[in-house]
């Protein structure tokens, strides 16, 4: 089965930062989950390319905006290469596939005779590529979000007839489950009930845009023309671009996720143009919160972002994933403060995970032969660990079915705690001790390296590559990952050898 998975597609105004590293991640160990859980996923991120603020921000660095874009995108693959981001579409909007299908969806659109010469009039925002319609943005000609001047403006452009969806919009709202989280739902609900208004989707006045045909001088708005990279993108440069083939290539996407700040356009315009054009809506659209430092929005346009390829070489890809999937609730803003990651790392991945792989294996080969204890009776059914484990499987699928990473990750950071308290309780260095008790601690011993096993095989969508070094110090790196096989309990082989230990995860100095 399908499963269709968006990121927003970047600005290519300047090199990514830790806030769309955020979202980035989070997609990835969506789509990581999912591919586990047997779907076959259409993950796809890319960057915005066109438009004003690119136009500008070449200008300004004294450079022709492709090569601009070509630079910036680069930083943008460089870096998800670096987070283990396993996308499997990648869109640029100056992509010739892109191109075509922008004019293609433009002409459906005008047959269905939503497009019109209009005049507009404004407050526009550069950073947001936005006309504010708020009262007190307007009032105050500062945009609350970049913290900068508005400019007036006022011209002829194409409209696109997004009043006529005004009933259309408002019956798919109806459908509680499209806004995720909830609690962003009735912004957009407030929004709509004050009537839609058409807007504008062509400049005369910017050159770095698809042109759009039949109206020399006029480019496309960059929203409506990046919001079409969610299609373009699930289609390979040798495909034919044909809207009537979406369905062959995963469209509807099953989710866009992106953030707060881009909620409208996602939940309003886009549907209106999709319907419009006779196309399938998404099924939804999750909007998380903003990454804050010191309380305030990371973003390019105030300067105080974290450079994640800095993170990322000081303290490792598991780190920062762990971090920023299991610390802050998606769906909510969420501060970086790196005293807090470092102990939270520490603790969890290094002490609690690291350590139960390291005592239960150094066991194992301590008292069985370097290998696997062999045990002869499963009491595996009677067992409160391997009841505990079944249900934290179910729990932890709930989780990241709602995007929920943060419980997810608990999750399997409670059931490593449970299997630590295992082992403290049933003691197995006194057990040792007394003859004829070999065969309980082999089967105490099995039990909890097979809850490790399983702890491993749930971190993967988390922190692929420390889930890789557990399976690997269990000596299980070579069985199938995929939950209808890897999650069935027993899948350790009793008797098969448990290579040298090493650690895991190195504590993370301050
Ligand atoms: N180009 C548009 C999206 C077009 S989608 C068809 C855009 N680009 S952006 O680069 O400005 O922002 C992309 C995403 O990054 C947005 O979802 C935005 O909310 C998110 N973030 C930007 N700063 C962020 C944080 N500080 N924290 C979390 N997410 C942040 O908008």
């Amino acid at each position: 089965m399908a499963y269709t998975i968006t990121t927003p597609l970047y600005y290519v105004n300047d090199k990514p930062h830790l806030g769309s590293t955020y979202t980035t991640i989070a997609c990835d160990a969506l789509a990581r989950f999912k591919r586990l859980d047997g779907h076959n996923v259409h993950f796809t991120t890319g960057v915005d390319e066109h438009g004003l603020k690119i136009e500008r921000t070449a200008a300004n660095l004294g450079k022709d905006p492709k090569q601009h874009c070509d630079e910036i995108t680069k930083t943008y693959l460089d870096l998800w290469e670096k987070s283990g981001v396993s996308f499997n579409h990648f869109v640029r909007t100056t992509d010739s596939k892109h191109i075509d299908l922008v004019a293609e969806f433009f002409k459906r659109v005008e047959k269905t005779g939503d497009i019109y010469l209009g005049e507009q009039k404004g407050w526009y925002c550069v950073g947001c590529e936005e006309f504010k319609e708020d009262d007190n943005d307007r009032e105050q000609k500062i945009c609350p979000i970049h913290n900068k001047k508005l400019e007036w403006r006022d011209e002829k452009n194409l409209f696109f007839k997004l009043s006529r969806y005004q009933s259309q919009i408002e019956s798919l709202l109806d459908n509680k489950l499209f806004i995720q989280p909830s609690y962003r739902r009735n912004e957009i609900v407030n929004f709509v009930k004050k009537g839609l208004h058409d807007f504008s989707i062509s400049r005369v006045n910017v050159k770095w845009g698809v042109p759009v045909p039949g109206y020399p001088g006029h480019t496309f708005y960059v929203w409506f023309d990046a919001l079409l990279g969610y299609l373009s993108g699930l289609f390979e440069s040798s495909d034919s671009i044909n809207p009537d083939n979406l369905g062959q290539h995963g469209w509807p996407a099953n989710i866009h996720v992106i953030g707060k700040d881009i909620l409208r356009f996602h939940a309003i315009y886009w549907p209106a143009m999709l319907i419009s054009a006779g196309i399938d809506i998404p099924d939804g659209i999750y909007a998380h919160g903003f990454l804050t430092r010191e309380g305030k929005k990371m973003g390019k346009s105030l300067g105080n972002v974290l450079d994640p390829n800095q993170l990322l070489d000081s303290y490792g890809l598991d780190a920062i994933r762990w971090y920023l999937l299991k610390d802050i609730k998606f769906g909510q803003d969420g501060d970086f403060q790196l005293k807090r990651f470092i102990d939270l790392v520490n603790n969890d991945l290094a002490n609690t995970l690291g350590n139960l792989l390291n005592r239960t294996t150094t066991m194992s080969k301590k008292w069985f032969n370097d290998t696997i204890p062999e045990f002869k009776v499963d009491l595996s059914d009677d067992n409160e660990l391997v009841q505990e484990c079944l249900r934290s499987i179910q729990k932890y699928k709930v989780a990241i079915n709602d995007l929920d990473f943060s419980s997810a990750s608990n999750i399997i950071l409670e059931l490593s705690t449970k299997a630590n308290i295992f082992l403290n309780n049933q003691a197995p260095w006194s057990a040792m001790k007394k003859a004829g008790n070999e065969l309980d601690v082999a089967n105490d011993l099995y039990i909890v390296l097979e809850t490790t096993r399983i702890c491993g095989i749930l971190l993967n969508p988390i922190v692929p590559n420390l889930s890789s070094r557990i399976l690997q110090q269990l000596g299980c790196e070579d069985q199938p990952l995929r939950f209808d096989e890897s999650l069935k309990w027993g899948r350790l082989k009793p008797g098969s050898s448990l290579p040298d230990s090493k650690p895991v995860m190195l504590k993370l100095e301050k």
